[in-house]
Parts: C-alpha cells; sequence; structure tokens
C-alpha cells in the first residue's frame, strides 16, 4: 500500500532530523526563501531519496545537512559520523591515480598507509574498478569516474578514530549525466553497498523511476520554498510501476503550480 504523511522511520535510530528548517538567501528585496518549515528525518541505515522541482531547495537541503551552510532558523540534529558527499560531477583530483583520489579521505582522517592500502583496494572492488586503480581520471569513461567517485564518497564514511556513529551519505543528483546503462548498473551497485554497510542516504534526484528504485522513503517537496508536502514508503505491497505513476502525477502537480507562480 502507499501511505502517507504520517510516515515515520522504522529504523532503531535516528540519522538526522531536520525540524522547521527555513533557509533564506541575501536580504530585503532580493531575499530568496529556498526552504520553508521543513521537518525531514532520516532513519539510520535508511535511504531517503527527494524529489522536487528545478529550484525549490534540494541542493541547499543536501548542504545544511552536510554542514557547508547554514539555516536561517529551525534545527537541524545528526547523529553520524562526518557526511561524504557526491555530487553529479565526479570532480575528482586529475593528478591523482583512481587508486589515489579514494584513499585521500582516508589520509585526511588519519587512516596509516597499510589500512589505508587494504580499504582502496577492498573500496575499488566493490565498485568494480579492480583493475582500475592506477589510473587518472582522463583515462577513464564517465561512468568509471562516477564510481571512483562513489568509492571515494564511501571512504570518507569511514572514521579512524573509533567513532561508532552511523555513516551517511550525501548524494546530489550523482548519477544524472550517466548513460542509461551506466546508470543502471550504479544504481544496483549503491544499493548493494549500502545495504551491507548499513549506510544512511539522502539522495536528490528528478528521476522518479530511480527514486523507486533506490529509496526505502521517497519525500516530495513543494516549489520554492520547498516543504515536505508528500512522503511514501516503498513496501513491497504496491508494485514500482504504481508508484512511480502516483509519484509522477503529484511531482506534476507540484511543478504545474511552480510555472503558475
Ligand atoms: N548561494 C545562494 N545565494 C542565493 N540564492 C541561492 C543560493 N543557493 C541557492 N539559491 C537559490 O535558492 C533556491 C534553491 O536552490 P537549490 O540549488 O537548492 O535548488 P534545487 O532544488 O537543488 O534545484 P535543481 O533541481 O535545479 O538543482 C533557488 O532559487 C536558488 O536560486
Ligand atoms: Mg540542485
Amino acid at each position: 500500500m502507499v501511505t502517507d504523511q504520517a510516515v515515520r522511520s522504522q529504523s532503531t535510530g535516528t540519522a538526522v532530523r531536520l525540524a522547521g528548517v527555513t533557509k533564506v538567501f541575501g536580504h530585503g528585496e532580493r531575499a530568496v526563501t529556498a526552504l520553508e518549515g521543513l521537518d525531514l528525518t532520516v532513519g539510520a541505515g535508511e535511504f531517503v531519496c527527494v524529489l522536487g522541482a528545478s529550484g525549490c531547495g534540494k541542493t541547499t537541503l543536501l548542504n545544511l545537512v552536510a554542514g557547508l551552510d547554514e539555516s536561517t532558523t529551525g534545527t537541524i540534529t545528526r547523529n553520524t559520523a562526518r557526511p561524504a558527499v557526491m555530487f553529479q560531477d565526479a570532480a575528482l583530483m586529475p593528478w591523482l591515480t583512481a587508486a589515489r583520489n579514494v584513499e585521500l579521505p582516508l589520509r585526511l582522517a588519519g587512516f596509516p598507509p597499510p589500512l589505508r592500502r587494504a580499504k582502496v583496494a577492498e573500496l575499488l572492488e566493490l565498485v568494480r574498478l579492480g583493475g582500475a586503480g592506477d589510473k587518472r581520471p582522463h583515462e577513464l569513461s564517465g561512468g568509471m569516474r562516477q564510481r571512483v567517485a562513489l568509492a571515494r564518497a564511501l571512504a570518507a564514511t569511514y572514521r579512524v578514530d573509533g567513532d561508532s556513529r552511523p555513516p551517511l551519505l550525501l548524494m546530489d543528483e550523482p548519477f544524472a549525466s550517466l548513460d542509461a546503462i551506466t546508470r543502471d548498473v550504479l544504481q544496483g551497485e549503491l544499493r548493494r553497498i549500502q545495504r551491507s554497510t548499513a549506510t544512511a542516504v539522502l539522495f536528490v534526484t528528478h528521476d522518479v523511476r530511480e527514486a523507486v528504485r533506490l529509496g526505502r522513503r521517497l519525500v516530495l517537496l513543494s516549489s520554492r520554498p520547498g516543504r515536505v508536502v508528500r512522503q511514501w514508503t516503498n513496501t513491497a505491497e504496491s508494485t514500482e510501476a504504481e508508484l512511480v505513476d502516483e509519484i509522477s502525477a503529484r511531482l506534476r502537480e507540484v511543478i504545474r503550480t511552480h510555472a503558475a507562480s
């Protein structure tokens, strides 16, 4: 069954809670309210997808959760290790090999070299790039670069200091620029990795099919200022196709309202 607004996290703990979060950019007449009174909870190990019209505040939301920006009012409580982020553009260091790119967050986190090497090898295997560690970004395809970025983001969720808090991954349309087949492969890999590592994921996408394929919970934001207008839980009781149809219809409504305003 498709459930409605009062969906609560079924997980044991809460990874992130946003309560009444408002974000205003600028001042006076030029002020833009990107988010207004946004409430959202992500459970530990939960995969939550966020959908909404262009400009409704999705990237702003991720930036606030990542601590890259501050909310104007409201509270954000994060009970996780420092979050890892992954954006649409792989943004690898061009002068470093794939393995060195993945190693970087481990180095910054203070992992000793032997442990770093072992973890890099493990992560490259995980994204099925075991043989490509010594390649530089320009020698890799776009899909391979995104896989390196995925491995690097996962590396950034590792803590050396005994931080036992659950990992959190923030993803902003990470697969949007990929061809359908590569996207399909990476979606499958992300889902597999997310399950095996119990990482909480907040995943922004424009693609309803992608959201339904990946997310256990799906959150639709209103057009600007962004608020949660509706949530769905992806259960076995509704087929993916039904859910895609229902969410697409609601997203179209939201976009229409946006166009009219
Ligand atoms: N640093 C900033 N300064 C001023 N306005 C900003 C800033 N960042 C975002 N905005 C505005 O806030 C609103 C939300 O932007 P945001 O990037 O979060 O949207 P989005 O939902 O991620 O859009 P898209 O789907 O196109 O990526 C937009 O109107 C944008 O112009
Ligand atoms: Mg955005």
